[in-house]
């Protein structure tokens, strides 16, 4: 299966992404992790990535399909498809998409704005393995549960920049649910604070039907 995930910034993507790739066995390919480890490692492409991603804008079309179009091609996406998470993000990147791969459903989490300025502004990330906490159930602790990394706030994870993130989404990924709705493959799920098993559960019993 191939599958994309939309959905606003903080909509519960990322959490659903391993979820669903661990379910499944597909790999998670999520343009915003691979422009944060490019940052991290000081690339060229890092480099200019930063530069929209601290502002809460998006990276330029040309550089992200390029991304993508590369890491679609290995091996991995092969065997039992792949789940793109942030991407596509704009009706361009989508019409590149559907040049060099099919897609067989498109699951978006819809969820009301009101939830994501606090989730995102709370969020706290592990340097090493990814996983995310909510600063509410740390009880101050400042390291990973899970291996013991350090836990960091992202860079665009503050007031101002998400304000920006979520304009940029009305305005340029919203168009996407209309353009994958008239091509019959959209899967639509309401995000809500219920723990993320309870979304996981709903998407899983539609996406099973696909898997069959
Ligand atoms: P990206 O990393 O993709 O960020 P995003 O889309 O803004 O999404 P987030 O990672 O912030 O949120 P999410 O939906 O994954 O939610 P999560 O599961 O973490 O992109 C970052 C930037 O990179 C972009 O702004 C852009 O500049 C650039 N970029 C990336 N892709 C691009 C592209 N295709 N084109 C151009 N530029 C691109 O959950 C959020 C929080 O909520 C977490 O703390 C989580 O624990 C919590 N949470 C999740 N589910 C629940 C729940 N049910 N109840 C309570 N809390 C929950």
């Amino acid at each position: 299966m191939n599958i994309i995930l939309l959905g606003a910034p903080g909509a519960g993507k990322g959490t659903q992404a391993t979820k669903i790739s661990d379910k499944y066995g597909m790999p998670h390919i999520s343009t915003g992790d691979i422009f944060r480890e490019n940052i991290k490692n000081q690339t060229e492409i890092g480099m200019l990535a930063k530069s929209y991603i601290d502002k809460g804008q998006l990276v330029p079309d040309e550089v992200t399909c390029k991304i993508v179009e590369e890491r679609l091609s290995r091996d991995d996406c092969r065997e039992k498809g792949y789940l793109l998470d942030g991407f596509p993000r704009t009706l361009a990147q989508a019409e590149a998409l559907d040049k060099i791969t099919k897609i067989d459903a498109v699951v978006n989490i819809d969820i009301d704005f009101s939830l994501l300025m606090n989730r995102l502004c709370g969020r706290r990330v592990c340097r090493d393995c990814g996983e995310s906490y909510h600063v509410s159930m740390l009880q101050g602790a400042t390291t990973c549960a899970r291996c013991g990394g350090e836990l960091y706030t992202r860079k665009d994870d503050n007031p101002e920049t998400v304000q920006s993130r979520l304009a940029v989404y009305t305005e340029q990924t919203a168009p996407l649910i209309d353009y994958y709705t008239k091509k019959g493959l959209i899967l639509n799920f309401t995000g809500t604070d219920d723990p993320p098993a309870v979304l996981f559960g709903e998407i899983t019993a539609e996406l099973d039907k696909l898997a069959r």
